[in-house]
């Protein structure tokens, strides 16, 4: 996308020259996705470090008609960060500051570019804890996890990201500021304005600054590694789990060849050896101390072929190795192309028998890697060894058999650009059209982030 030099002059007006980049080695950094599938440009990048300069930058972008890309930690798995179709970016990295933080309430406010691991340690800090935590912590941002209403690996116990969010400050694409930092827990003066932010993906403004909730921190954690022979055994072990552990926070899924590939590539021993088909890693907090109650339930549960039991930080995170370190080790095979899916529970193992074989079918040279969370029904698809050739077969493959099975094609990850000609699908005629009329209620210009999200007219 060409801009005037009068359009450069005001961002720089804006936010200071230096914080406009147009060097090309220097965007370069700002215009691939972290999968390194979703390739774009950019005339620049505009890193403004508070809502007014972003309310400069949308009346810059709306006058001079620039569509633009608002980009935190860059993390996200579906090319919705990143400028494909030559639009601004515009980065929240400056925008970093953790204030009023509230002990009493459980409380704080977190600048969009703040990232989920200063969140976490300011919340420890102050004797409370953060609610979401995924294994790009140290990257994802704030306005990054609530434009995509990020999961992760406590869902089951304290919901996504928009549970979190008490409020926000954020600029719509029509330049209209919105702000309720004060924290009401208890707030029914009309829409939910902030509610309906979060899974917005950067299509509706730019959210700006958070109030988040806490949660009590835990007092005695308990970490388990079992192995099953098959995914059925795991998922009635999860509703077991789930029905009898009063602190349970984690129930997540790995299966064998996703463990094998992890060991291989960062070199670790598996704590389970040998490798049982499938994993499941579960984690419990008190008060009270949960180990009793989990061992017990352990001792319930039918078809469990090998455990190992942690209660001190270090071995616990050498039981999470397994599950976090996927992602990273995926990538390492190749550009994975990735489906985000949940299923009803009581197709979940039959899906991920089928989905295997599906993309077989379509290509025998491919890989593909499941895992996931399993006591949301969240498992993630990944498919490695495709050609350009094979992608939209490969996605059909998959996206029609979670169609087929009730389920939803992005339980986490959001729509981005990966997933937007299934939304229709997916959600239906009615859904869509009521979403494009929000859309252009609040970006009537179509300025922030056109190419996520909402299916091409
Ligand atoms: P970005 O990637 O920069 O942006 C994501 C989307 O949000 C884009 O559409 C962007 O335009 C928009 N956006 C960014 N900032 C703003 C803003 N201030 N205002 C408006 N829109 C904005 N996700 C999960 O849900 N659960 C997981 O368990 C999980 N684990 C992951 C593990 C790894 C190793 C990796 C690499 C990713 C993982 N993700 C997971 C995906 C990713 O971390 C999340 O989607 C995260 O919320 C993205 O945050 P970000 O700051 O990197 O956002
Ligand atoms: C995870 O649960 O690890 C993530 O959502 C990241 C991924 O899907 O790779
Ligand atoms: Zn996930």
């Amino acid at each position: 996308m060409d801009v005037s030099v009068r359009f450069l002059d005001d961002l720089r007006d804006a936010v200071g020259p230096q914080h406009v980049l147009t060097d090309a080695d220097v965007v370069a950094g700002y215009t691939s996705d972290w999968t390194g599938r979703f390739v774009g440009s950019t005339p620049g990048v505009v890193r403004p470090s508070n809502v007014v300069e972003v309310a400069a930058i949308i009346e810059a972008c709306r006058r001079a008609d620039v569509a633009l890309v608002p980009q935190g930690g860059n993390t996200g798995l579906v090319g919705g960060s990143v400028p494909l179709a030559g639009e601004l970016v515009l980065s929240t990295e400056r925008m970093t500051a953790i204030t009023d933080v509230d002990a009493d309430s459980g409380q704080l406010t977190a600048g969009a570019g703040a990232t989920l691991a200063a969140v976490q340690t300011a919340a420890t800090e102050a004797g409370w804890r953060y609610g979401v935590d995924l294994a790009a912590r140290d990257s994802a941002t704030v306005g990054g996890m609530i434009a995509t209403n990020a999961g992760g690996l406590r869902v089951i116990r304290h919901g996504s990201t928009r549970r979190q969010v008490l409020g926000v400050e954020a600029v719509t694409g029509s330049g209209r500021v919105i702000r309720r930092l004060d924290g009401l827990v208890k707030d029914n003066t009309g829409y939910d304005l902030a509610g309906l932010l979060c899974g917005s993906e950067g299509t509706l403004g730019i959210v700006c600054r958070a109030r988040l909730a806490l949660v009590a921190p835990p007092i005695g954690v308990v970490t388990a590694l079992l192995g099953f022979a098959d995914i059925e055994s795991a998922v009635r072990a999860g509703g077991l789990l789930r029905r009898s552990v009063a602190g349970l926070e984690a129930v997540e899924m790995v299966l064998a060849p996703g463990a094998f590939l992890v060991s291989e590539v960062t070199g670790s021993s598996p704590v389970l050896d040998p490798i049982p088909p499938v994993q499941l890693l579960v984690e419990a907090v008190g008060p009270p101390d949960p180990t009793d109650s989990l061992s017990a339930v352990i001792d319930e549960v039918d078809g469990v072929l090998a455990v190992a039991v942690a209660t001190d930080a270090r071995r616990s995170q050498a039981l999470w190795h397994v599950r976090d370190a996927h992602t990273e080790a995926i990538a390492r095979v190749g550009i994975p192309l990735k489906f985000d899916v949940t299923l009803p529970s009581r197709r979940l193992a039959g899906f991920c028998r089928e989905v295997v074989d599906a993309v077989a079918e379509v290509t025998s040279r491919s890989q593909t890697w499941l895992f996931g969370h399993l006591a949301d029904g969240n498992v993630h698809v990944n498919v490695t060894g495709w050609t350009t050739a094979e992608a939209e077969r490969i996605e059909r493959a998959v996206l029609a058999r979670v169609a087929e099975a009730g389920g939803s094609i992005s339980a986490e990850h959001g729509i981005g650009t990966a997933k937007r000609a299934w939304l229709t699908t997916n959600r239906g005629t009615p859904d869509v059209e009521v979403m494009a009329a929000i859309k252009r209620a609040l970006d009537p210009d179509g300025i922030c982030n056109p190419g996520v999200l909402l299916p091409l007219d």
